[in-house]
């Protein structure tokens, strides 16, 4: 296959290596000449063991173009990968200032309106081209910002002899090829036109998947573009919070005499059913029970008896207030005068305990604010005595049963843990944040920002 490498980075070119190792062609651009005629010279800039001996058995088909242009005429797949950059004063090597900023995107922006131009000037050569964008944004930016500003110099919509598609990377600096070739999986965010539909009708995604198989047998994950944008951010920033984690357990031990925090963290590490797994990853009502809530409390304390630099704790104690108090601001939201129902009072399934459960927190908040909602469990109240006309329910334990509720036209159900799939005609469901919400109190947080702070864009169809 012939393949455009827009950005020959630490991250562009070891790629491009590993795909001239499978023997593809590559075709590759790169604003710094210097540093382009340095690789024609066989001379390997990123630091990587192995590279330098890579390169050498795959130099021949690794050719470099003296425009951008030219490189995506050459090309059926174009990936992009250059920087999106903070200034060098937030991009982690200073202290934060507590504020927060977003990515520069204006290289990223450049570059992809020069790829769209070339679309254009190349349109009816007989490739359909592939534009794979690399480079890390946040969430709403490909959608807002360079989609948009794509098509419009492409001349054409997606899906019309081009399709754009964001596959971010999950690779350790210094081990590229390796990464890039035994990724734990592909993740390819298509795009989707406003109705929700594939806008170039699962092309990007099938040709996508052509070229991944070519390379490994790894799981390809299609999703949309925010979604894609999403996973590759909280992927890293996941991985934030657990050294965050695992530095208080080190300052703990430092403080606290007898403690040696290899011994607890190593101790963490064995626990592959809770801690180190899949479980816990999902979405819903806050943790709770008898022990959590009140053991993150206990160590909130303790973080303040040693004096730990940051507590943690006393973050996931708010966290979880927080979280919750926007449960209740989305059943206040849509409530509209109607009387609440908790469905749930345990604080998980298969119990009858209420102790530190997130539903009891939330009926609380709700008191709190002068809602007095019915409190339904199948074990603990089965017999609480329902609204005759609409109502709001919230299912604020995951017990099965409630998948299958009698619920009535006119009332809303709003679901933390997306588990109702279907509900009679004139019943409103709310999905929490399964990305189909209807309701304008679901939206008008984070992705009205998203969509404030874009440029003004057309439909993606519709594009001039
Ligand atoms: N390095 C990694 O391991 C890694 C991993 C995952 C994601 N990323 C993301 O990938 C992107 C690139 O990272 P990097 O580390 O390769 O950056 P880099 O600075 O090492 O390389 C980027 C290259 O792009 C070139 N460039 C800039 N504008 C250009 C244009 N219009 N046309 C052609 N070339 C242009 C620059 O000259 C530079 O050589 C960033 O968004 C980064 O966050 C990097």
């Amino acid at each position: 296959m012939d393949i455009a490498f827009i950005g020959l980075g630490k991250l562009g070119f070891p790629c491009a290596v590993a795909c001239a190792l499978k023997g593809h062609t590559v075709h590759g651009f790169d604003l710094d000449t210097a540093l382009v005629d340095g690789y024609r010279r066989g001379e390997v800039t990123p630091f990587e063991p192995g590279l330098p001996e890579q390169y050498e058995t795959c130099k021949a088909r690794m050719h470099y173009c003296r425009t951008l242009d030219e490189a995506v005429s050459k090309a059926d797949y174009v990936f992009v990968s250059v920087p999106t950059p903070h200034a060098p004063m937030h991009d982690g090597s200073f202290p934060y200032d507590g504020v927060a900023r977003n990515f520069d995107n204006s290289i990223i922006e450049r570059a992809l309106v020069e790829v769209g131009r070339a679309i254009r000037n190349h349109a009816g050569d007989g490739r359909f081209r592939t534009v794979l964008v690399i480079s890390t944004t946040t969430p709403g930016t490909m959608v807002n910002e360079l989609g948009p500003a794509t098509v419009r110099a492409a001349g054409r919509p997606i899906g019309d002899g081009w399709t754009m598609v964001y596959n971010p990377f999950f690779i350790g600096q210094s081990t590229v090829v390796r990464d890039f070739l035994n990724p734990e999986f592909v993740l390819l965010g298509v795009p989707q036109d406003e109705d929700g539909l594939v806008a170039d009708n699962g092309r990007g995604e099938a040709l996508a998947r052509e070229l991944y198989g070519t390379l490994h047998a790894q799981p390809v994950c299609p999703m949309t573009w925010t979604e894609a944008e999403c996973v590759k951010l909280c992927y890293n920033t996941y991985l934030g919070l657990k050294v965050v984690f695992a530095n208080t357990v080190m300052e703990l031990a430092h403080k606290l005499p007898g403690v040696n925090c290899d011994v607890v963290n190593a101790t963490l590490k064995l626990a592959k059913d809770r801690l180190v797994s899949p479980k816990y990853m999902d979405g819903g009502m806050a943790d709770g029970g008898p022990c959590h809530g009140r053991d993150q409390m206990a160590m909130s304390y303790v973080a303040q008896k040693v004096g730990l630099t940051f507590n943690v704790f006393d973050l996931i104690n708010h966290g979880r207030d927080a979280q919750t108090g926007w449960l209740a601001d989305l059943i206040q939201r849509h409530a509209k005068g109607r009387p609440v129902v908790l469905l749930g009072m345990a604080f998980k399934p298969g119990t009858n305990q209420t102790q530190g459960s997130p539903a009891i927190l939330l009926a609380n908040i709700l008191r709190n604010r002068g809602v007095e909602p019915v409190l339904h469990d199948p074990v603990i109240r089965p017999k609480a005595e329902f609204p005759h006309g609409p109502a709001i329910y919230f299912i604020s334990t995951r017990w099965e049963q409630y998948k299958d509720f009698a619920f009535r036209p006119g009332d809303t159900v709003i679901d933390p843990w997306r588990m109702v799939t279907s509900v009679p005609a004139g019943v409103e469901l709310v999905r929490v944040g399964g990305g189909d919400a209807t309701d304008t109190a679901a939206t008008d947080d984070a992705s009205v920002l998203a969509r404030t702070e874009a440029k003004p864009v057309g439909h993606l169809r519709a594009a001039s």
